[in-house]
């Protein structure tokens, strides 16, 4: 999928992220064209979610050095919600229940956040149904209240709508295939696989090949201590499954 006639959707260049005080990105590299889907491996506390943090904008890890470019325009110090405006989509490892509130009406409000203006309610219902068919959703779950006694995959799948919903160029997607059977993996996966086209562009975090078996990423980078150690094909999923990390680290020191 890789151009290099055309320039990546997302570029990350020689990033450096603390948070705490405590450098927990040293030098990072990315690119990310059109129509990829690359996945982040590493272990546990390797820094897969602090890079996902510090590409939203999180104020609490900081951007020592380094730039952030989506679609050839620097965001590196826009806040989150300017990020989202200009198409970046974050969807969490642990996402926040907001009780009162519908899933229809969350949706539309964050419709209406990316817009500027409020999405006309039949133009809203008729997107949302059609979103909710691709992922294969009930019908029912849109008048549920946000999170509010959602299993883990429930989460997963809002998230994955507000996705579809959004369109956004770049979408960093941290461990969505936390807490979701085989039948709720293989839909996830096949929402992220049919969403996918040549204007955007899917980072996968996660430490389990399990979703990139459903998803088949085109790249795979392996994060260790903060610095990329790896970068391949989908080989390097099997390596990674057969041999785990260790055989990596001696090449951190
Ligand atoms: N908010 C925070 N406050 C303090 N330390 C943090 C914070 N967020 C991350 N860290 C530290 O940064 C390092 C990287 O953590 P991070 O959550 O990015 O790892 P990860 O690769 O996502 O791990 P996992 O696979 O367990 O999700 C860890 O040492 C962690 O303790
Ligand atoms: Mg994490």
């Amino acid at each position: 999928m890789e151009n290099k006639n055309i320039s990546p959707l997302l570029e990350v260049r020689d990033l450096h992220v603390e948070v705490e005080g405590k450098e927990v990105i040293k030098g990072i590299d990315l690119a990310l064209y059109g129509g990829a889907k690359l996945a982040l491996m590493g272990p546990n506390g390797s820094g897969k979610s602090s890079l996902s943090m510090a590409l939203m904008g999180h104020p609490g890890y900081k951007v020592k050095s380094g730039s952030i470019i989506l679609d050839g325009n620097d965001i590196t110090g826009l806040s989150p919600d300017k990020r989202a405006k200009v198409g970046l989509f974050l969807a969490m490892q642990n996402p926040v229940s907001v009780p009162g509130v519908s899933v229809a009406n969350f949706l539309r409000a964050i419709m209406k956040a990316k817009r500027g203006e409020e999405v006309p309610i039949r133009e809203f219902r008729e997107m949302l149904v059609k979103a909710m068919g691709l992922l294969e959703m009930e019908r029912s779950f849109a008048n549920r209240y946000v999170n509010d006694g959602f299993s883990g995959g429930e989460k997963k799948k809002l998230e994955l709508l507000q996705m579809v919903l959004l369109n956004p160029k770049v979408a960093v997607v941290d461990e969505i295939d936390s807490g979701l059977d085989v039948d709720a993996l293989k839909i996830v996966a096949d929402g992220v696989n049919r969403i996918t086209g040549e204007n955007n562009a899917f980072l996968l975090i996660t430490h389990y090949r399990r979703i990139l078996d459903y998803i088949r990423p085109d790249g795979v980078v392996v994060l260790m201590e903060g610095r990329i150690v790896a970068s391949g094909g989908p080989e390097l999923i099997n390596q990674i499954d057969r041999q785990g990390y260790d055989w990596l680290s001696a090449k951190t020191a």
